[in-house]
């Protein structure tokens, strides 16, 4: 499938570079446009059929705005991303950014996922923890099923991948990036996920 990752930093290259491995065509959406796969975020979305906001969270909304409801259309959007405040280093994290997204973007149909786990676990899930969760939230049924067949390519197994519902249930897992960040510190490693055992 056609994908436009926007951000070029440690999620956008991990996630873009292990997609185009699994034989999707992989355009990255950048401020600093660079040769052919490296465009300028409308750019790159234009080719896409589906957009992953590999961005600060703060800045998601101002790219998307830019970029435009018209070039967005009812593209799919994978949204990753934190909304990391200030007070970060005390776990506090902005929830309900990907419910805003959608609001602001009605047609365009947003799906929240791997946000709760490192880049490297991302796309990578099972190669040092034995059982990894990933949540997946989005109001669009047939969204999410793509969403899903791409994290089966990242390498995330049917049963690791839990649907928690509609895109409000994304504010679940934005806020579970405070127990994400402690955890880093009471560990000192960030190479484990926060998984879901029964
Ligand atoms: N790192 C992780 O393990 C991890 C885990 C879970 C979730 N996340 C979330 O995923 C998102 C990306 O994280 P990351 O670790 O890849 O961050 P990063 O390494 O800082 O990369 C973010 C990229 O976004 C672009 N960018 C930076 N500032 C921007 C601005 N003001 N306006 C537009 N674009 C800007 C840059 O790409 P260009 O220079 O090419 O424009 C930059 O390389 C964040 O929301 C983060 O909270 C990260």
């Amino acid at each position: 499938m056609n994908i436009a990752v926007l951000g070029t930093g440690k999620v956008g290259s991990a996630l873009g570079a292990r997609l185009a491995s699994r034989g999707h065509r992989v355009l990255y959406g950048s401020r600093t446009p660079a040769g052919a796969d490296r465009l300028d975020h409308r750019s790159a979305v234009a080719s896409s059929d589906l957009v992953v906001t590999a961005l600060p969270g703060g800045d998601v909304l101002d790219v998307l705005g830019e970029i435009g409801e018209e070039a967005l259309g009812d593209k799919i959007l994978l949204d990753p991303s934190a909304t990391i405040t200030p007070q970060t280093a005390m776990g506090h994290i902005s929830a309900g950014a990907a419910a805003q997204v959608q609001r602001r973007f009605p047609r365009t149909r947003v799906v929240k996922t791997l946000n709760t786990m490192n880049f490297t676990i991302m796309v990578d899930p099972l190669a040092s923890v034995p059982a990894a969760t990933v949540f997946v939230s989005g109001d669009d049924a047939a969204a999410k099923t793509v969403v899903t067949a791409l994290l089966g390519d990242l390498g995330w197994p049917d049963t690791g991948i839990i649907d928690l519902g509609d895109i409000d249930t994304a504010t679940a897992t934005e806020q579970a990036g405070s127990l994400y960040f402690a955890t880093v510190r009471a560990l000192g490693d960030a190479r484990f996920n926060l998984t879901v055992s029964r």
